[in-house]
């Protein structure tokens, strides 16, 4: 089979004139799918529906220390979760801090109060006439719209296939004292998949900031989320930074919105000693304390960090045949074609597709037109500006299979249909 490149104006016609007759007939029956957000389906959300059972009106609300857990208090989250998730993360239980049902929501906290009162006592960033954000790219839109809100200038940073561009990191990083942060979700990374490498997570822990109040937003959202049978790694990064004495560099986040319920779950911080003094001052101002019922059903469902592997097993049986349908598809229709670059994540919940240049935003057109919803092109990237047009996330966890399949049907043919009209256009 010959590659896009390789036909000539009339084999390229004939191409286009066929792809268009099989995207009209897709048209024609009306769908409507979606394979816009990274959500988990329902029947995953099923899969933890017997934590609901941990608790019941006869059932003595009590944590492990003997509180009450249905009255205030207890800011930082009970001791059986905070170990749960220590040893998930890797940290002393100290370090942890349980919030709400968000990560998200903790991330702007942090950007919030680094706005309005400062980190640790630097001066807040609204004071300062600019604030930067070095935002490895593609990424996950709702980390940009963050720092969009507050007026946060953002610098995208290129992903290699090992994570950020660490010479540029450090560049920027060690030499610009209006650079405060960067954003990173080190495994199974959105959109690309990727899960940083020892290297990369060893160059972040030997960060040496130009400005004090700069902090690594770890955000270790995908941290148990696998999909195939060869499950990255990732080091530990306050381990690394024990090592170079950096342990305040970091803020790490993560949530069980993809382990037990995207929006009834737990989310969670860690932190060194002095950040969480920092931060604790702060919430403990904002709130009287947490869901300690919520914390309660995960810790009694759950048990222990294996207990949450061995659950995850489960979504990866549901997970894992979506992302070969993805991959089965873009193989078959467009890898011989050689109009399509994508990544092939061993977990997570996405794939990062990239379309020749200048095509992603017709592909959208395309999808959209005929019934399919794409997450919106550009939002990988700051701004909503990919430089390229080329960045598609396909986030394939929510639809059923076959309407995946489907769903998938009709992206190929866009994305030939606006490949074509690339080549016919030059
Ligand atoms: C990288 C990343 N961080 C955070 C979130 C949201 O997490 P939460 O539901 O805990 O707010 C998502 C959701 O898609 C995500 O992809």
């Amino acid at each position: 089979m010959k590659t896009y490149a390789q036909m000539n104006a009339q084999e390229l016609e004939a191409e286009y004139q066929s792809v268009q007759l099989k995207y009209n007939a897709f048209k024609a029956r009306g769908l409507s799918l979606d394979m816009s957000r990274g959500k988990p389906s329902s029947a995953q959300l099923d899969l933890s529906m017997d934590m609901l059972d941990t608790i019941s009106s006869d059932r003595k609300l009590r944590t492990s220390a003997g509180m009450d857990a249905r009255g205030y208090g207890q800011l930082d989250g009970i001791p059986e979760t905070r170990q749960l998730f220590a040893e998930i993360l890797g940290v002393d239980p100290d370090w942890i801090l349980i919030g709400g049902n968000s990560s998200l929501n903790m991330m702007f906290d942090c950007i919030s109060w680094a706005e309005s009162l400062g980190v640790m006592g630097s001066t807040p960033w609204a004071k300062l006439d600019k604030v930067k954000f070095l935002c490895p790219v593609p990424g996950y839109d709702r980390h940009f719209a963050i720092c969009e809100l507050f007026g946060i200038e953002m610098v995208n940073i290129p992903m290699n296939s090992d994570g950020p561009d660490m010479d540029l990191v450090e560049q920027y990083v060690s030499q610009n004292e209006s650079v405060k942060g960067i954003w990173c979700v080190p495994m199974y990374s959105n959109p690309t998949g990727i899960t940083y490498s020892d290297e990369v997570v060893r160059r972040f822990a030997a960060l040496k900031p130009a400005a004090k109040d700069f902090r690594i937003y770890w955000d270790n959202a995908y941290c148990v989320h696998h999909v195939t049978d060869t499950p990255d790694r990732l080091l530990n990064i306050f381990e690394e930074c024990r090592k170079q004495g950096s342990e305040d560099l970091v803020y790490e986040f993560s949530s069980t919105s993809k382990i037990s319920f995207s929006g009834a779950g737990i989310a969670l911080m860690a932190a060194s000693e002095r950040n969480m003094a920092d931060l604790k001052a702060k919430r403990s101002i904002q709130t009287i304390g947490p869901n300690k019922i919520n914390q309660l059903m995960h810790t009694r469902y759950f048990r222990s960090s294996q207990g949450i592997l061995d659950h995850m097993e489960k979504h990866r049986a549901l997970i894992k045949p979506k992302f070969e349908a993805v991959f089965q598809a873009l193989d078959r229709e467009l890898a011989p074609l050689g109009i399509a670059e994508y990544t092939h994540p061993n977990g997570g919940y996405f794939i990062s597709f990239n379309t020749l240049p200048g095509c992603a935003k017709r592909v959208g057109e395309l999808c959209g037109e005929a019934g399919v919803v794409l997450t919106a092109v550009g939002a990988t990237y700051p701004y909503g500006k990919d430089p390229e047009d080329r960045n598609i996330r396909i986030a394939p966890t929510f639809p059923p299979v076959e309407e995946l399949e489907l769903a998938l049907e009709l992206f190929c043919l866009s994305v030939r249909m606006a490949s074509c009209e690339k080549f016919l256009s030059a």
